[in-house]
């Protein structure tokens, strides 16, 4: 049986961008693979300058918004990365074997690294510590968005050489899962939706918050006058729809922005209903977890719990293949004569 395992930073709101992308699908996979792991990666969103107090309430507010979305720790672990040290045994482990020009050519490192002028080698070695993160479950499936694909490469780089000098098939090569939904762009329409760029919507936001947002939002750039025909498959919003709304719904929405029939205001009115339809549940559950926070304790003391006894194994194999186990004295030569 297949493991699944993922990851997201608490490093802002979970955004639809994340849910999406990933985290619907971490849902509907907690069901059909038992044993799923889910973690809040917090070594990962220290990489920058960032305020411990902010990090701190991150956290918190990533790991009810997660159990908000249904992620149920009866079906699955969630846990947080900073709970279980092996994460960062085995990424060293893995830079003894990651060529260096494997790092710098990652997409990721280069954005990130041009808005520094002293480059923290974190982000380099950032990836590193992702293969760890899957490998320490010896997961197979990875259900993430489009933008980990080039990870997850890596991740599987390293699995094969590590297989190639201490156990063959040890780790497993693992595989993105990817959605419909991949790459969900941000309300500019422009640039891929980001908590770094600030053009996201927050999963737990208001009616009123997301309207504010979608109002202003991009759309087809030759519809100018509201008597322009529109084109669907150029538009942000209607990629929205296809998420948000049944396939009767995004059907009538081509066919009222090809003939101009809706304008864009009145489109983004039903990408409203559709959002306010999916997302009213998850925020209700949110309320319930801020009146009960215990429940977000617990579910992260178990999962911690589950994630343990499966990354001290796996360590434990590692250790002993590499000669890094319990040293035993020799035996004396005059015993063996
Ligand atoms: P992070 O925290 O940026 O994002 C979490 C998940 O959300 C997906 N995602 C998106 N999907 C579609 N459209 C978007 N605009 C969008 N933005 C984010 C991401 O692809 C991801 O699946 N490096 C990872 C965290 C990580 C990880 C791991 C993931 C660390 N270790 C091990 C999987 C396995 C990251 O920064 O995700």
């Amino acid at each position: 049986m297949s493991r699944i395992f993922s990851g997201i930073q608490p490093s802002g709101e979970l955004h639809i961008g994340n849910y999406l992308g990933a985290v619907k699908n971490w849902v509907a996979l907690q069901s059909t693979h038992p044993g799923a792991l889910f973690c809040i990666v917090d070594y990962h969103a220290i990489t920058g300058n960032y305020d411990p107090a902010v990090l701190r309430s991150r956290r918190w507010e990533m790991a009810k918004s997660l159990l908000a979305t249904g992620i149920d720790p009866a079906l699955c672990a969630l846990f947080q990365q900073s709970d279980i040290p092996e994460h960062t045994e085995l990424a060293w482990v893995f830079t003894t074997l990651t060529p260096l020009g494997d790092l710098e050519r990652q997409t990721q490192f280069k954005e990130k690294s041009s808005k520094h002028e002293s480059i923290p080698a974190g982000i380099l070695m950032y990836p590193v510590l992702q293969s760890a993160d899957i490998l320490l479950y010896r997961a197979d499936l990875v259900p993430v968005g489009e933008d980990q694909i080039q990870h997850l490469e890596l991740a599987r780089d390293t699995a094969r050489k590590w297989n190639a000098r201490f156990e063959h098939a040890f780790f497993p090569e693992p595989k993105p899962l990817l959605t419909p939904t991949r790459r969900i762009m941000g309300l500019d329409g422009q640039s891929k939706m980001s908590k770094s760029l600030g053009n996201t919507i927050g999963l737990l936001e208001s009616d009123d918050d997301i309207w504010a947002k979608l109002r202003p939002a991009m759309t087809d750039p030759q519809r100018v006058r509201r008597t322009d025909p529109g084109r669907p498959e150029v538009c942000n919003i209607y990629s929205l729809h296809q998420a948000f709304n049944p396939p009767d719904v995004v059907e009538n929405v081509a066919v009222q922005c090809r003939s101009a029939g809706w304008g864009c205001v009145d489109c983004k009115k039903v990408l409203l209903e559709g959002m306010v339809r999916e997302l009213t549940p998850i925020r209700h559950r949110a309320v319930l977890l801020d009146a009960d926070p215990q429940r977000v304790l617990d579910a992260l003391a178990d999962g911690a719990r589950t994630a343990r006894a499966i990354a001290q194994e796996t360590m434990r194999d590692v250790r002993a293949r590499m000669g890094l186990d319990a040293l035993v004295a020799p035996t004396p030569k005059s015993a063996l004569a």
